[in-house]
């Protein structure tokens, strides 16, 4: 979505918002703009497109200390210079995230009074916010009596042209932060815009009002009485937000799911005992029942999950799209675990299907990666996937993250309802220490992957095809490849294939076959052959073990062996080399990585 961002201190704030517009523009990258002080007049530049183009457009001697800047993923209205943010309604100038409901009704309103320039939501609440500051004479109670009247999310960082030394924020539904350090202050979307100058910060609340000043920040509740907030510290430095060397940010996460990795481990199994992992998790034995909601690949980790839960912990889970749970019937059991998955945290549809579970008082359990974000304050418990800040658009290092915690779950759930004794979880468990290693062998074999993909990387067409377990992860693979490449590609279930879609094979088309599951491997291979014989060029993706049982047998035409692992495991050896995959295909194609069209890293409109 979005990306906010607003200072006012001593330093040039020109330059300062331009830096943090960049670490947001993973939120959205349609066009970009700024409003700044010079000599006390406000002055608003904006321009479509990335923020280097707005940047372009700066005078670099522009000297200023108060600013808000916006980087913009469109959701009304073209991406073009009107659209784009600030926008300005009579005094009132703001940079707005999130999505206002009711602004066709509003704005008939307002526009008795005020002439609109843009198709935005955005222009109308400033409009509102004018009005009532004009109204009521107070900027406090206009932004009060605007949260009444706003009907949506947003998260907007407002200035007034009559006071320029300050900067005012509300929010709802739309996350929003607060800082402050010697002489300065800011407000922003989130910490990585930030990073740079500090790691403290507040979390603004549905229900308060901030006033922003150099010399500190006073946060207001919605009866106008000041209220103290309490710091929060984000546990990491600027170079997490950073590339550190790598071309993109995609590359340098996928090298950093080692790490992830180990950083799990460490905090929640370090001794690989299936009691450490109890008394950080909790007691799960009294749920027969789990569903597990999220978003594209935080649904896919669901998914995979799924297999791993039902087949060996015995437990039976339905995956939901947050999307779709919301607006359908649910049939709540008395011992039912809802489990929200989420990178961000953040995500509109994931947070309304959390408090739709809670509404039927059905426990809830937030996977989550960005601390203190909404889903994670409003589950009723939470295990963070500790995987750092995540820039790129599409998701690597945090999706691996979810599988594993729900993995470690898994595996909790299997002992904890008796299917696995003490000594087979930790068995398990300790099969842990070779993850990180296991990972960077793959990742030290880049150009394996970057091979296949100047195979591939022409096609407007593949296919990933797999049953069970390999077909969730199909689905990953298959969103990573069409996200970042603009490849055309589906997921299919192998057996599935004859019943319509095999009409899409042609000469050529590459079928990406995952085959892990020994049990059923010759039937997904039999589905791959029947791909082959019509013309498919196939890239099987297995374990070492399977592979010795077909090597002589020549259907495939390139192959990725991964080391057998045990199941609750193998899932995270399988998607590393197939993002990597989909990196090099998008690269050949000189796509935009780290920012691929119409998509926005945290989704908080519906
Ligand atoms: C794909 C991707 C998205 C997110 C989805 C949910 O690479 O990143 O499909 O997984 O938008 O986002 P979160 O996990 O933040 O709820």
């Amino acid at each position: 979505m979005c990306g906010i961002i607003g200072y006012v201190g001593n330093k040039r704030a020109r330059e300062v918002i331009i830096s943090s517009l960049k670490s947001l523009e993973y939120r959205g990258y349609d066009s970009s703009g700024i409003a700044y002080v010079v000599d006390n007049k406000i002055n608003i530049i904006k321009k479509e497109g990335k923020v280097s183009i707005l940047e372009n457009n700066l005078k670099e001697d522009i000297v200023s200390n108060l600013a808000i800047g916006h980087t913009r993923w469109a959701t009304h209205g073209k991406p073009n210079e009107i659209n784009a943010h600030p926008h300005m309604v009579g005094k009132t100038i703001l940079v707005h995230n999130g999505i206002i409901e009711n602004y066709v009704e509003l704005k008939k309103t307002l526009e008795k009074k005020y002439v609109f320039k843009s198709e935005t939501d955005t222009e109308v609440a400033c409009a509102l916010i004018d009005y009532l500051y004009n109204e009521t004479k107070d900027k406090l109670k206009a932004l009060v009596k605007a949260k009444q009247i706003i009907k949506g999310s947003y998260a907007l960082a407002i200035i007034f042209s009559d006071e320029l030394d300050t900067l005012y924020a509300i929010r709802k539904d739309s996350p929003l932060i607060l800082a402050e350090k010697d002489n300065e202050s800011f407000i922003a979307s989130d910490i990585a815009a930030i990073l740079k100058y500090t790691n403290e910060y507040y979390l603004l609340e549905h229900d308060e009002v901030a006033m922003v000043k150099k010399d500190g920040i006073i946060v207001y509740n919605d009866k106008l009485k000041v209220i103290q907030k309490v710091k929060n510290v984000y546990n990491g430095t600027s170079s997490d937000v950073m590339k550190n060397g790598y071309k993109h940010f995609m590359m340098k996460e996928m090298h950093d799911e080692v790490d992830v990795y180990k950083n799990i481990i460490n905090t929640y199994v370090p001794n690989y005992d299936v009691f450490e992992l109890e008394k950080n998790f909790g007691n799960f034995s009294k749920y027969t029942k789990i569903t597990i909601i999220g978003c594209g690949s935080a649904y896919h980790a669901g998914l995979v999950s799924k297999n791993i839960f039902e087949e060996y912990a015995n437990i039976p889970v339905n995956v939901e799209m947050a999307s779709e749970y919301r607006y359908k019937k649910i049939f709540p059991e008395k011992n039912e675990l809802v489990i929200l998955i989420s990178q961000s945290g953040e995500t509109a549809d994931t947070l309304e299907a959390l408090r739709k579970a809670k509404g039927y008082n059905l426990d809830t359990l937030g996977i989550i990666n960005v601390h203190s974000s909404s889903i994670a304050r409003e589950s009723k418990n939470v295990i963070y996937c500790l995987a750092g800040c995540e820039i790129a658009v599409a998701t690597t290092k945090a999706y691996l993250a979810q599988v594993l915690i729900l993995d470690l779950l898994a595996i909790l759930c299997a002992f904890e309802k008796k299917v696995l004794t003490k000594e087979e979880a930790n068995n398990y468990l300790s099969e842990l220490k070779n993850l990180p290693r296991e990972t960077k062998k793959i990742l030290d074999k880049q150009n394996e992957y970057e091979i296949i993909a100047k195979k591939i990387y022409k096609r407007n067409n593949m296919f990933f095809i797999g049953r069970n377990i390999d077909y969730a992860l199909c689905m990953e693979a298959s969103l990573k490849m069409k996200e970042i490449s603009y490849i055309h590609s589906e997921a299919y279930a192998a057996g599935e294939l004859k019943h319509g879609t095999i009409s899409l094979i042609e000469e050529n088309t590459p079928v990406i076959g995952i085959v892990t599951r020994e049990d059923i491997a010759s039937k997904t291979i039999s589905n791959i052959k029947e791909t082959k014989a019509r013309g498919a060029k196939i890239l099987l993706v297995t374990t070492e073990k399977l592979f010795k049982n077909y090597q002589n047998d020549p259907f495939y035409d390139d192959v990725i062996i991964v080391k057998k692992y045990n199941v609750f495991l193998e899932p995270l050896l399988i998607i590393t080399p197939l993002q990597l995959l989909s990196y090099y295909v998008a690269l050949y194609r000189g796509e935009a990585i780290d920012e691929p069209r119409n998509l926005a890293k945290s989704v908080t409109v519906e």
